[in-house]
């Protein structure tokens, strides 16, 4: 039957997770305590009733005011654990985790502290829960190309720890080619890039996300299927999509998951990737993810396995890496 869950879940790679989408309301709440932060909902209850979004904007809105009760480097440690351990039971082996540096550098959080906290969980987590771990530094596009080029200069004495660059926050407005000159700057570091585009943006940021940013894959992209040139080319060079189903039903990019075009994309042959973006928010982590598309969209077995197995070639993993995995 279709509502039977895929058990034990497919092992996967997840390509897009932001760290900071991953604080649950009970570990928010009890950060705040801690850190002695007062937070504008009375108890879990009240956070969790504030889950409704109208779009990306309002759930930004929420998602960087959460963000006052991370702190210290244990508090990174933590959220990273219970992401990690999260992940393990969703088939997880692979996770190549994104972080906001600006969200927590202009709260007066050191970019040192963050990526620190971050790295005590990720570096035992093959260990731990048996997961390969890589970091995505990501800038906000709705701030400045300047800040981002701030930002990028004082992650330097970390970047053995960064794997690639990306791009997000507010879409719209925030094209890819106002961050030129700071994508080139991490290529030029050795850094690989990736960035978000076509969520809510048009066709012309994926576009320029390939050509002004260089990027090695696109976050979202789901919009690239308004415009068939587009299609053709991610198709003819395999650039891999990291789509994030319950997010787009969420963030309203699509009405019903029984519309999203998840489909489409796999039947245009494009190299297809199912990711969970901000679980704490959306509704799910990555094989709730899977389930869904299972349910609502009708996808087989092979079509899951197929996007179990996009997940590792669209890693950044290298060739004998990622072959041990698959
Ligand atoms: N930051 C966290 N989640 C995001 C998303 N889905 N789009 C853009 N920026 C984000
Ligand atoms: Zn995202």
């Amino acid at each position: 039957p279709l509502t039977e869950p895929t058990s034990p879940p497919l092992p996967k790679a997840e390509l897009h997770l932001h760290i900071e989408g991953t604080l649950e309301p009970g570990l928010a709440f009890e950060l705040a305590r801690r850190n002695g932060v007062e937070l504008p909902f009375a108890d879990e209850d009240a956070l969790r009733a504030a889950y409704s979004f109208d779009g990306l904007q309002s759930f930004l809105d929420l998602y960087y005011a959460l963000m006052a009760v991370l702190r210290t480097a244990d508090d990174f440690t933590e959220l990273a654990d219970a992401y990690l351990a999260r992940a393990r039971q969703q088939g997880v082996r692979h996770a190549e985790i994104f972080f906001d540096p600006q969200a927590h550098t202009a709260r007066g959080v050191p970019i040192g502290t963050v990526i620190e906290g971050l790295s005590r969980a990720l570096d035992r987590a093959p260990e731990t829960y048996g997961i390969s771990t890589r970091l995505i530094l990501c800038f906000l596009r709705d701030a400045s190309a300047e800040e981002a080029l701030e930002t990028f200069d004082s992650a330097r004495p970390y970047l053995d720890r960064i794997t690639a660059v990306g791009l997000d926050s507010a879409e719209v407005g925030n094209p890819p080619s106002k961050f030129r000159e700071v994508f080139a700057r991490a290529r030029n570091a050795g850094l690989r890039c990736v960035a978000h585009a076509g969520e809510e943006g048009p066709p012309s940021y994926v576009w320029e996300a390939l050509d002004v940013l260089g990027v090695d894959r696109v976050d979202h992209g789901v919009r690239c299927l308004e415009d068939d040139t587009l299609v053709a080319r991610l198709a003819a060079e395999q650039i891999p999509l990291t789509v994030c189903p319950l997010s787009n039903v969420t963030l309203r990019v699509v009405d019903r998951l029984a519309d999203h075009p998840l489909p489409a994309m796999l039947d245009a042959g494009l190299l297809v990737t199912v990711n969970s973006d901000d679980p704490a928010y959306f509704g799910g982590y990555v094989d709730d993810n899977f389930r869904a598309i299972r349910e609502d969209l009708g996808l087989g077995e092979e079509q899951l396995r197929t996007l179990a197995r996009n997940s590792f070639r669209a890693s950044f993993l290298d060739a004998a890496g990622r072959d041990a995995l698959i």
